[in-house]
């Protein structure tokens, strides 16, 4: 029997970990061929992604060149994808999140009247340029999509706003959960040589995670980060701080500029995904501007410092599991304080973000969209207990 062709499109860091879930689901189903198509936004660290995964793209479209700007990643992508659209012709296409390489592959999809999926719909500031270009890349995906696969109940009452239609909205938990307690079934230890000879007998230390990365935040912002966490070590003996650093040459510069070569701040390039989870899952603090990293850590119960002045994650905030402190240097230092003297939330476990069956709701919502089957996909319902 013919198979239905389903296409993923990926590129970066975030949308390799979330859609992995989902494509092994999908390859493991009888009635649906699968291609992967890596633009290779990330050339680096997609493909150090989908080896975790042991997935191997169909297409590589290597499109990434150092310090790339937005408009020549956009044209590079659409013309490649539109060359492989015409010789292949999926039956439909899943992009996911809110990156160049997703607004181009609705884009691309569009074009070619292919059916399209959107994973991670819904997710909202509500303000043009925060973040930049997230927000707007999802207001116009969302435009072009056909189904919405909601993380949240927030997510789907914004898209409910924007006047999409209910039937084609479906709630089902975010797969970044699917993808996390893959790598925690596998029982996640680390090889990492630095992370074991640090982390391995250390009881006593408070564990602080760092990421940086959005535009919002290149240069001052990130530069006043660094200020606070040098305010942290050198105020307090029991803070070891661990910063694996974005390939991102503009992010890089700044980063070893201010913080080389200090005590208790180890500076690492791009993490494996079992060495970062095996990290965040021993960390009594994050501080991040990145997306997937609120959600792992509100899902391994690691409370969060939101680098960033507004959020598209506002669940965590109200949940208490999160606070919002843009870069200012002060402020990090005052609330990082206030972890370190025990908000008592760290020995939680939340599933505000996901249950970890995402992935198999939207398989069974493709089979019903291909007439493959007629069951009810039971809604995701976010849960705190402790
Ligand atoms: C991109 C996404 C952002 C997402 C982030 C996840 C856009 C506009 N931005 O931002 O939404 O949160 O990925 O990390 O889609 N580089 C390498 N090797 C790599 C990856 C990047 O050297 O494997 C360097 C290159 O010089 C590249 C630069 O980083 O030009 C920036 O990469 P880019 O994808 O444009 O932006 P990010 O900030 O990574
Ligand atoms: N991550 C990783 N190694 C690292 C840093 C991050 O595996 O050194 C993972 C992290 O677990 C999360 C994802 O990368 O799943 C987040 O990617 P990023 O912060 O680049 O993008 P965002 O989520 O902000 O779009």
């Amino acid at each position: 029997m013919k198979k239905i062709k389903v296409f993923f499109v990926l590129g970066t860091r975030p949308e390799v970990i979330k859609l992995a879930p989902l494509i092994m689901a999908f390859q493991s189903h009888p009635r649906f061929g699968v291609k992967i198509i890596n633009t290779g936004q990330h050339q680096d660290m997609s493909h150090e992604f989908l080896k975790v995964f042991e997935l191997i793209p169909d297409y590589d479209l290597q499109v990434m060149t150092e310090k790339q700007s937005l408009g020549s990643l956009t044209a590079r992508i659409i013309q490649k994808l539109e060359e492989i659209f015409e010789l292949e012709h999926p039956d439909f296409l899943f992009v996911q999140g809110d990156t160049t390489t997703a607004l181009c592959g609705a884009l691309s999809s569009f074009y070619a009247q292919i059916p399209l999926g959107h994973v991670e719909a819904g997710l909202r500031t509500g303000e043009k340029y925060r973040p930049f270009p997230e927000e707007m890349n999802r207001v116009l995906i969302a435009r072009m999509v056909d189904l919405h696969f909601a993380p949240t109940p927030l997510a789907k009452t914004n898209l409910l706003k924007e006047s999409i239609e209910e039937g084609k909205i479906f709630l089902t938990g975010n797969t970044v959960v699917d993808a996390l307690l893959w790598i925690l079934q596998r029982n996640v230890a680390t090889s990492h040589p630095l992370l074991e000879k640090e982390l391995r007998d250390d009881q006593g230390s408070f564990i602080i995670v760092v990421t940086a990365h959005r535009r919002e935040n290149w240069g001052e912002g990130i530069r006043n980060i660094a200020q606070a966490l040098k305010t942290l070590v050198s105020a307090h003996s029991r803070v070891k701080i661990f910063f694996p650093v974005h390939p991102n040459p503009v992010v890089k510069e700044v980063v070893y500029s201010e913080l080389a070569s200090l005590p208790r701040i180890f500076l690492l390039g791009s993490l494996e995904y079992p060495d970062f989870v095996y990290l965040l899952s021993r960390s009594s603090l994050v501080i991040t501007d990145s997306g997937g990293v609120q959600e792992e850590a509100v899902s391994l119960g690691v409370p969060t410092l939101i680098t960033r002045e507004s959020t598209e994650r506002p669940e965590i905030v109200e949940a208490g599991l999160g606070v919002l402190v843009g870069c200012d240097q002060e402020r990090i230092v005052a609330e990082a304080l206030k972890f370190m003297e025990d908000r008592g939330v760290s020995s939680m476990k939340r599933l505000l973000f996901g249950d970890g069956k995402a992935s198999w709701r939207i398989l069974r919502v493709i089979e019903g969209f291909f007439g493959l089957h007629h069951e009810d996909v039971e809604e995701f319902v976010p849960f705190i207990y402790g």
